[in-house]
C-alpha cells in the first residue's frame, strides 16, 4: 500500500504533466480536465491509502515519485497513454487484492474492493474521452471546448 501511495501520487503527477502540455497547446478543456483529475481523484486516492495505513497502525513510507513528461506529440498520444496508465493502476490494485486474499486481510480486501469499482470508472472516464474525440471526427477545437470532468 505504501507503493500504491507513490503510484497514485505519480498518477496525479502524470495528469498534471498532461495538463501542462494541454495548456501550452491552447487546449483549455483538456488542461482543466487533467488538472481536476489530478486534484480531485488521484491525490485523494493517495490519501485514502495513506489514511488506511495510519489507521491500521502501519508505518507510512513516502517513496520517490519519478519525473514525468510534459511533452506529448498530440492529443491521441495523451489519451492513449492515459488509458494505458489506468490499466496499469487497475493491475496494481488487483495485485494488492491478491495479496490481501492470501493474507486473509478482510479489511484491506474491503477497502481495495472500493478501488476496483473506482478503476472501472477511471478506465471508462478516459475511454469515453477518447471516444468523444474520435466521434468529433478528431475536431480538436469542438472536442476540447466540450470536455467536462464529472464532479
Ligand atoms: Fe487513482
Ligand atoms: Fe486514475
Amino acid at each position: 500500500m505504501n507503493e500504491q501511495i507513490v503510484e497514485e501520487l505519480r498518477s496525479a503527477y502524470i495528469y498534471l504533466g498532461m495538463a501542462a502540455w494541454a495548456d501550452t497547446q491552447g487546449l483549455k478543456g483538456l488542461a482543466a480536465f487533467m488538472r481536476t483529475h489530478a486534484e480531485e481523484e488521484e491525490y485523494k486516492h493517495a490519501m485514502k491509502f495513506f489514511d488506511y495505513i495510519l489507521e491500521a497502525g502501519g508505518k507510512a513510507e513516502l517513496g520517490t515519485i519519478e519525473k514525468v513528461s510534459t511533452d506529448y506529440q498530440d492529443v491521441e498520444q495523451v489519451l492513449k497513454e492515459a488509458i494505458a496508465h489506468e490499466e496499469h493502476i487497475t493491475s496494481k490494485i488487483k495485485g494488492l487484492m491478491d495479496l490481501a486474499q492470501r493474507l486473509n486481510d478482510y479489511n484491506a480486501y474491503d477497502m481495495l474492493n472500493w478501488f476496483t469499482q473506482e478503476q472501472i470508472e477511471e478506465e471508462n472516464l478516459f475511454t469515453d474521452l477518447y471516444d468523444a474525440y474520435k466521434l468529433s471526427g478528431k475536431n480538436i477545437l469542438v472536442w476540447d471546448r466540450n470536455i467536462k470532468h464529472p464532479e
